[in-house]
């Protein structure tokens, strides 16, 4: 847990997430991060799209915080990630940055890269990565292998720390033929493996693997040494787990993945629903076998 939690605060709008004495709490970096894994714990990431979320969960002991493009469809409405600009990204990465000072919190910014932001060149990459750094992020995520790994190694070299994120990439989800499970075959898993350790060895240091099946995503952590996987829908073997806060809190507007767990259904309020998703993330019962994504 990365608080231990002293006060609350009343106002006219309502209590404001507990804040912590700064002595008691240690910011979470990246060497933090890593050193967690490397001792067996858990890592724990929720996205989050504005101030008061991102506290709360900050609050609850989530250490990383993804201002996921994902927002395209939670918070804006839209049918895929595809719509998400930067200027958007950024809005939502100064609110979650400035929630986030505001109480005092600890938790680790990972903003997207929005759809278009990357993929014309290195430098259009290092650009939109430094917009979204001065926005807030301590670290960019951004879709896919491949090309991507000169993109990484290209940003990382200028001091950018980056998580990659392989299977289900919702940009790409139109070329995929739909939201479906990724590295089913030998040779797509073949690939998949092929592209983490390439994403690995430009300098990534998260990998997010979206529905990507367990055993692979098992034996991808096992495999990678500098690099901490961080599954959703990809089963219990990763080296932490990844939610969208909206389906976690059982307010998806959709179709709920198979893979998400509903942790409102035994809480009082959504900060406890959120620290029994980091006990279940830490204790390994989340996820269990019924909730993967084939
Ligand atoms: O955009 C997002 O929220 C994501 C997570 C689902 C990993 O990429």
């Amino acid at each position: 847990m990365n608080a231990s939690l002293e006060s609350t605060s009343a106002t006219p709008y309502g209590t404001l997430p507990p804040t912590a004495t700064t002595a008691l709490r240690k910011p979470i970096s990246l060497p933090r991060l890593l050193e967690m894994h490397a001792r067996g714990e858990k890592l724990t990431m929720l996205t989050a799209y504005d101030a008061t979320f991102a506290a709360v969960a900050d609050a609850a002991g989530v250490e990383c915080i993804l201002v996921g493009d994902s927002l395209g469809m939670v918070c804006q409405g839209l049918s895929s990630t595809m719509g998400v600009s930067l200027p958007t990204m950024c809005y939502h990465i100064e609110s979650v940055a400035r929630g986030l000072r505001r109480a005092q919190a600890t938790a680790w910014l990972i903003g997207d890269m929005p759809y278009g932001s990357y993929h014309e060149s290195r430098e259009q990459a290092l650009r939109s990565a430094a917009t979204l750094m001065q926005a807030g992020s301590h670290m960019v995520k951004l879709e896919g292998g491949g090309w991507t790994a000169d993109t990484v190694r290209f940003l990382v070299e200028r001091g950018i720390p980056v998580c990659a994120h392989l299977g289900l990439t919702p940009q790409t989800v139109h070329a995929l033929g739909g939201y479906r499970v990724q590295g089913k075959t030998p040779e797509s898993a073949a690939l998949m493996k092929r592209q983490a350790h390439e994403l690995q060895d430009a300098g990534a240091t998260l990998l997010v693997l979206e529905m990507v099946p367990a055993a692979l995503a098992a034996e991808l952590t096992q495999e990678l040494k500098s690099c901490a996987t961080i599954g959703i829908g990809a089963g219990n073997g990763t080296a932490g787990q990844v939610l969208v806060l909206h389906d976690m809190l059982g307010i998806n507007l959709g179709k709920m993945p198979k893979f998400v767990r509903n942790f409102m259904t035994d809480a009082p309020g959504v900060k406890e629903a959120m620290q029994a998703y980091v006990a279940a993330v830490k204790n390994g019962s989340f996820p269990d076998n019924t909730q993967h994504a084939w």
